[in-house]
């Protein structure tokens, strides 16, 4: 098999509904200091809350850091109350959405069809989509977890086109059962699972598509002393980080530990 391409670590903070609005915006500009002089080989994402999106924009200008939403609703326009329309993402400038996160799964009752049709409204504007899958302890425990997650990347992706040009799509591996609690996957676990959706993918669309346009983070009590344990040229390509993104001093440890491993890994 050829060797895989290197890419810049992808690393997403999702502040989910944590923090203020102005709150976000200073937080963003903090992130943004920190990171000033930082030349490294990493891509960072700020996903907040859809409110605090316009400031943390404004934060951010003048950094390489990119704007993500945390959802986004199948069509343009229409009489859908409460949703918010991937060409509003796009004005407003996001370039990252994350879709299909467990918390939406469970207690918003999101389902793999819904998921499905977000990929691709996601996907025809223009949109980086962070897909999340991932098995509830119970699911694992009773030894499906593979199945769990195959089924979730198959239902979200049959009907969606592959990236297109420079395009990407991310899978977020995110256990359930490691998502906040302070007890990530083990390597071992993730791994197994970074391979399997590997597998899933190659039997979606080709190895060259995958190769090309596929990408994978893990998430799940991510923090700058496990990080490393998951990213790597055979392992996941970057991160999704809650807990750990929501004070600017945590995340930058956690960018700089991926930056360090990174280097090390490519050297
Ligand atoms: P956590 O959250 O890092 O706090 O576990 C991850 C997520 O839900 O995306």
């Amino acid at each position: 098999m050829p060797r895989r391409p290197v890419s810049t670590p992808l690393i997403v903070a999702n502040w989910k509904m944590q923090l203020g609005v102005a709150e976000s915006a200073e937080r963003a500009l903090d992130l943004k200091t920190r990171l000033s002089g930082a030349k490294g080989r990493f891509q960072v994402v700020v996903c907040p809350s859809f409110l605090s999106m316009a400031g943390v924009k404004k934060a951010l200008r003048g950094s390489t850091m990119k704007l993500g939403a945390q959802d986004v609703f199948w069509d343009e326009r229409g009489a859908y109350t409460g949703e918010v329309s991937p060409v509003n993402l796009r004005e407003i400038g996001a370039e990252y959405v994350i879709i299909g996160h467990s918390e939406r799964r469970q207690l918003l009752g999101e389902t793999d069809s819904m998921v499905g049709r977000k990929v691709i409204s996601a996907l025809g504007h223009g949109l980086t989509p962070i897909l999340c899958v991932g098995e509830t302890a119970h699911e694992r425990n009773e030894g499906r977890h593979e199945l769990v997650v195959a089924r979730q990347i198959i239902s979200a992706l049959k009907t969606a086109p592959p990236p297109m040009g420079n395009g990407r799509l991310y899978i977020a591996y995110e256990p359930i059962w490691a998502i906040g609690t302070g007890e990530p996957a083990s390597p071992e676990q993730a791994l197994a699972m970074h391979d399997l959706i590997r597998q899933t993918l190659i039997e979606l669309y080709s190895l060259a598509q995958v190769e090309r346009s596929f990408r994978t983070l893990y998430g799940g009590s991510v923090t700058a002393d496990n990080v490393n344990q998951y990213i790597g040229p055979k392992a996941y390509h970057g991160a999704l980080v809650g807990t750990a993104s929501l004070q600017p001093e945590s995340f930058v440890t956690v960018i700089k530990h991926i930056d360090q491993g990174f280097t090390t890994k490519h050297l």
